[in-house]
């Protein structure tokens, strides 16, 4: 099975437009009007037809138009820095097996090659999947609404989104008061999202009524050893995962040192999470190769941690930083999988992979 992405050459739109006309189940005019006008403006420069090739056959397309005369409300949505994206379809039978998210990465990397620094595109409110997907693809930037109106005199109420191409950037911040708000909000979002909190050196409680303040004096405090015995704890550092793009609290990190019997057995030296509305992303990854130099920073040449069997993403985070399974055991009827890393060995084997991430603060 071959699938290619690509630039359309004439021939290849005109089989697609000609496709798309015959399919459509209603409005038809609309897409006799469009396939003319997108050849056209294909040939005159202002569209690029990017599309999916599987055995052949055309299975999926979207357009990256870069003249704000193609784009309805243009404002911001285009410029010689900012492309914008439309035409995304996937022929059914094709869709939900990830050739559209090929097509998309490939689209965005020649974009990027050709210089542009933001996509925008617009979505209907109505259309809920389409939003997720992407949001998922990181247009998190909300920029305005607008009427759009079809070549058959139909319209449309559109939300219009920006997606930063700049390559991102993380470092990992110590918990402070400046991110009072920031945190907040993070907690939210897991609330919102009925998603358990790690990582947060008990951060979480606010969610309980604690206040901010409260919870980051314990995290202070606990970083000094004998005030961290003196309530049962391990010291330790908690640490915000920020990207340095948007200035955003991705994640947390918490790292314990001098770990207790107790400690040990159950929980390791490291927890982290990410927040919900950015997971799947490489960014947990991140995090503790991040997490791992700060260990190496407290003295640590290996490290614990130990995740519910069945928690992939925690798993696939410690094995992709070459964790070593310990043991495997059932904890209160969970099956918990005990890993060990060896930090230097695991920061200089990964470095290739992690360091064009990290923002090195001047
Ligand atoms: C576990 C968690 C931190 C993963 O964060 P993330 O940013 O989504 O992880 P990444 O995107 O860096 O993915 C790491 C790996 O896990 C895989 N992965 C992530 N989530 C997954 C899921 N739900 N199912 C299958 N695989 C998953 C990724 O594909 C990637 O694998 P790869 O290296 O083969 O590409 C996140 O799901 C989370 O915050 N969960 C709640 C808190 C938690 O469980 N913490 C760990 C307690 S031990």
């Amino acid at each position: 099975m071959s699938y290619i992405c690509k630039i359309a050459d004439e021939e290849e739109m005109n089989e697609k437009w000609d496709y798309e006309i015959k399919h459509a189940s209603h409005s038809k005019e609309n897409w006799i009007q469009w396939k003319k006008e997108f050849i056209e403006n294909q040939k005159e420069g202002k569209q690029i037809p990017y599309y999916g090739i599987l055995d052949g056959k055309i299975i999926c397309e979207a357009t990256a138009s870069i003249d704000s005369s193609v784009v309805q409300n243009g404002d911001g949505l285009v410029s010689n820095c900012i492309a914008y994206l439309n035409g995304f379809r996937t022929i059914k039978g094709y869709q939900g097996k990830g050739y559209f998210s090929k097509l998309f990465w490939f689209m965005i990397q020649d974009l990027k090659q050709k210089g542009y620094q933001f996509v925008t595109l617009g979505v209907e409110p109505n259309e809920i999947k389409n939003m997720m997907i992407y949001f998922h693809y990181g247009f998190s930037e909300y920029l305005k609404s607008g009427m759009e109106f079809y070549p058959n005199g139909e319209e449309a109420f559109v939300l219009y989104y920006k997606k930063n191409l700049q390559d991102e950037l993380f470092y990992l911040e110590e918990a402070s008061i400046q991110r009072r708000d920031d945190v907040v909000e993070y907690m939210r979002e897991h609330q919102r999202c009925h998603s358990s909190i790690h990582g947060s050196g008990s951060l979480d409680k606010i969610l309980e009524g604690i206040t901010y303040e409260e919870c980051l004096e314990k995290i202070i405090k606990t970083k000094d050893f004998a005030y961290a015995k003196s309530i049962g704890r391990c010291p330790g550092m908690t640490y915000f995962l920020i990207r340095k793009n948007d200035n955003k609290l991705i994640g947390m990190i918490n790292i314990r040192h001098h770990l207790s019997e107790d400690m040990l057995e159950h929980a390791g030296h490291i927890g982290y999470g990410i927040r919900p509305s950015e997971r799947r992303k490489g960014y947990n990854k991140i995090n503790l190769y991040l997490g791992l130099g700060k260990a190496k920073e407290m003295g640590l040449d290996s490290v614990e941690l130990i995740c519910d069997a069945g928690n992939n993403g925690s798993n696939k985070t410690i094995q992709a930083l070459g964790g070593v399974l310990e043991s495997s055991r059932v904890e209160n009827d969970v099956l918990e999988n005990v890993y060990w890393i060896d930090v230097s060995k695991s920061l200089d084997e990964y470095r290739d992979i992690y360091q064009d991430k990290i923002y090195q603060k001047k």
